[in-house]
């Protein structure tokens, strides 16, 4: 996460760690063993779960620089004290199912947005406590977004620079939220850098997204959503590589920039599907057609360049990533099958139950 052996910052408070990639960051940052202590504030919605931080909890020495506070970033009396007490704030904490965007929208905006905002209102105050000679220096504050931002890209690769066109209520959460921390680097001086990310998969990947909610059907030979010719295209990114570079822009980015963080492996989602079922041994039969997505972006893609510039190389290949991720929720069932319960089951009724009545063998 550092190049260096004494970490640039010492005390990070990283919310929503508990979910997907914010506990991978979690996880790999503490297993350095160099010293830097993170606080977690996690909200534990439908996709926070604590489970995905039992390896930290489990190692006592990880776990004395470790602490767990559950609380909303959009609630200004339990954000400021642990704001307070931080050099850095990594901000992963979204909800961040395009689909449940569409099905309600209005949780995206009380955390995308206003979270964002929650957060960063923190961060200025503990610039006037620098002013005041209060502290030394103020928390720098790097804000995970997304490439979606960028809306649909029919050719070519979306550019830090380029144009944000976000089209789900999702996406236009989250370009909100970003456009707010580089309002408050302009505007406040604020020491703030943002990533773009691309589609992300791996270990502790909650399963409603397209890998993990494929992999996890196919095992108990359940039908595979496909929404409509599957022909759409993502970047896929392994967790530990997006983590890690997330750490490297925290590390080394320039305040006030933006850095897309690409994975350089662009496949459409019938190549997915293919690609885990070969690795399952479960057939093709599985898939279903059913109704698509509405505003369904066809393709993402990012220049990764600048971030390269900045020193970052990812590390794994997809073929090796899907296949370790395969194998992960192949020996980890007791992790998903207690996420596939309870309000699991609404959820999947509301999104799936007509689709699926409707749908046809996938060709
Ligand atoms: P996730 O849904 O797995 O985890 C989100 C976490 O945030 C959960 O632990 C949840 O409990 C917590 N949370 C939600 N609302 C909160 C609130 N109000 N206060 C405190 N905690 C709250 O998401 P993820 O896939 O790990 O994504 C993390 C970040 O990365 C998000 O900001 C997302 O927009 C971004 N991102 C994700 C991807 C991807 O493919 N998954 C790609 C690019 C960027
Ligand atoms: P998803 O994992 O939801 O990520 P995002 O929408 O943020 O890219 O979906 C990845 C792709 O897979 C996207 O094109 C939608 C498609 N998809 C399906 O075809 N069926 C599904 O059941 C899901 C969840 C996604």
């Amino acid at each position: 996460m550092t190049d260096a052996l004494q970490p640039r910052f010492r005390r990070l408070l990283v919310t929503g760690g508990a979910g997907f990639i914010g506990s991978c960051f979690v996880r790999d940052l503490l297993a350095r063993r160099d010293g830097s202590r993170v606080s977690v504030l996690d909200k534990l919605t439908y996709a926070g779960n604590r489970a995905n931080l039992a390896p930290v909890e489990a190692d006592p020495e990880q776990a004395s620089r470790f602490r767990f506070v559950v609380g909303d970033i959009a609630d200004p009396a339990v954000v400021a004290p642990l704001v307070a007490e931080s050099d850095a704030v990594v901000n992963f904490a979204a909800e961040s199912h395009v689909d449940r965007s569409i099905l309600d929208p209005e949780a995206f905006l009380r955390t995308d947005v206003l979270g964002v905002h929650v957060l960063l209102e923190a961060c200025r105050a503990e610039r006037e406590r620098v002013r005041a000679g209060d502290r030394a220096a103020a928390p720098r504050f790097l804000q995970v977004s997304t490439d979606e931002v960028y809306g649909s890209v029919a050719t070519g690769a979306s550019r830090e620079d380029d144009r944000l066109e976000p089209r789900s209520p999702y996406s236009s959460a989250k370009a909100a939220g970003e456009l707010l921390v580089h309002s408050y680097f302009v505007t406040y001086g604020l020491d703030a850098v943002v990533t773009r990310g691309s589609n992300t998969y791996g270990p502790y990947h909650h399963p409603e997204k397209l890998i993990p909610l494929f992999i996890t059907n196919a095992m108990d030979d359940q039908p595979l959503p496909l929404y409509g010719d599957g022909l759409q295209r993502r970047d896929w990114l392994y967790v530990a590589d997006h983590a890690g570079a997330i750490g490297h822009v925290l590390e080394h980015g320039v305040a006030g920039e933006t850095y897309n963080v690409s994975g350089g492996n662009e496949r459409t989602n019938r190549e997915v599907v293919t690609a885990l079922l070969a690795r399952l041994g479960k057939p093709w039969s599985l898939v279903r057609t059913v109704e698509d997505r509405p505003g369904h972006d066809r393709r993402y893609a990012m220049d990764g360049s600048k971030l390269s510039a900045l020193g970052w190389t990812n590390t794994m290949t997809f073929e090796e990533g899907l296949a370790a991720t395969v194998d992960w929720f192949r020996d980890n069932q007791n992790w998903w099958r207690a996420i596939k319960s309870g309000e699991w089951d609404d959820y999947y009724r509301r999104q799936y139950g007509a689709r699926l009545a409707g749908s046809r063998e996938a060709t």
